[in-house]
């Protein structure tokens, strides 16, 4: 079976395969050269870490992750590749101390919407970068623009009238606003800040189990589901179920989504 991009079927999901469109995107708006020195942001399991490692055959990439698990998969990820032109550190972006003008190039998928305080964030990562370094990000456009988050909140909202409180905690959407961005990265020191829309489907399974097994695998639908009693927890699984069926095609469970590919550079 293929999907509609006409690429063969995905097989259960990950956060890989969701994004397997944005990946492309993101990989050409990055555009690695040979030698380029690659920072990843917020690089989870490390696929665009790797990715950037390939296409710098004569440079590298690190990946650099707040989560020790997610920074220990990537290591595994890529000695089973057998990609060695390529490292992960288990670090905060937002105060690690990088190498000064130690990177060419900063990339991130969807890593860099989470920091604590974003102008110092990309502040501590304009030094990292040479001058001229350019910043490559994709970030979520607003909650109301992605249909996977506004299907998920309206399955969800009836649970959350029963007692479950909004999904609270890091905000997927924080960098949404163009003209937040352009504040922010400008306070950083970043210049010439672009911005290019996406409209790409994001992939949640093969079947509407898998693509519930993965949204209830999502921090905000446990946390969401874990503040009701069994009943009322069993009934938002049930809408869930039915909101995930109408949305599943014959190459799987899709949804619409808007993503920005940031670009900016370094004086
Ligand atoms: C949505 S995931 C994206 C992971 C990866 N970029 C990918 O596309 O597979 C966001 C990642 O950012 C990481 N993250 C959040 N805040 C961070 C910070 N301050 N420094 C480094 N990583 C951070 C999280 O641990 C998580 O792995």
């Amino acid at each position: 079976m293929r999907d509609s991009s006409g690429e063969p079927a995905l097989g259960p999901t990950d956060y890989d395969a969701e994004l397997r469109r944005h990946d492309r995107i993101l990989r050409r708006a990055a555009g690695v050269r040979l030698h380029d020195r690659v920072l990843d942001i917020g690089c989870g399991s490390g696929r665009t870490t790797r990715q950037a490692a390939r296409a710098a055959g004569a440079g590298s990439a690190l990946g650099v992750d707040v989560s020790a698990p997610a920074v220990e998969r990537a290591r595994e990820r890529a000695r089973a590749e057998g990609v060695r032109n390529v490292a992960f550190e288990h670090a905060d972006a937002q105060v690690h101390r990088f190498p000064p003008e130690g990177f060419d190039l900063a990339i991130s998928r969807f890593g860099t919407m989470f920091f604590d305080d974003p102008v110092a964030a990309f502040a501590n990562v304009g030094r990292a970068l040479r001058p001229a370094g350019r910043l490559v990000m994709m970030v979520w456009q607003p909650a109301e623009r992605n249909e996977w988050d506004v299907a998920i909140r309206r399955a969800l909202s009836e649970a959350q009238r029963e007692g479950a409180a909004a999904p609270a905690g890091p905000d997927a959407f924080s960098l949404g606003d163009p003209s937040t961005v352009e504040q922010i990265l400008g306070a950083a020191g970043f210049a010439d800040v672009a911005f290019t829309d996406v409209r790409e489907p994001v992939y949640y399974g093969p079947d509407v189990d898998a693509a519930l097994d993965w949204v209830r695998g999502f921090t905000s639908t446990s946390e969401a589901l874990g503040k009701l009693d069994p009943a009322a927890s069993e009934r938002a699984v049930a809408r869930l179920r039915e909101m995930l069926s109408a949305h599943l095609g014959d190459d799987g469970v899709w949804f619409d989504s808007r993503a920005w590919t940031v670009t900016a550079r370094r004086p």
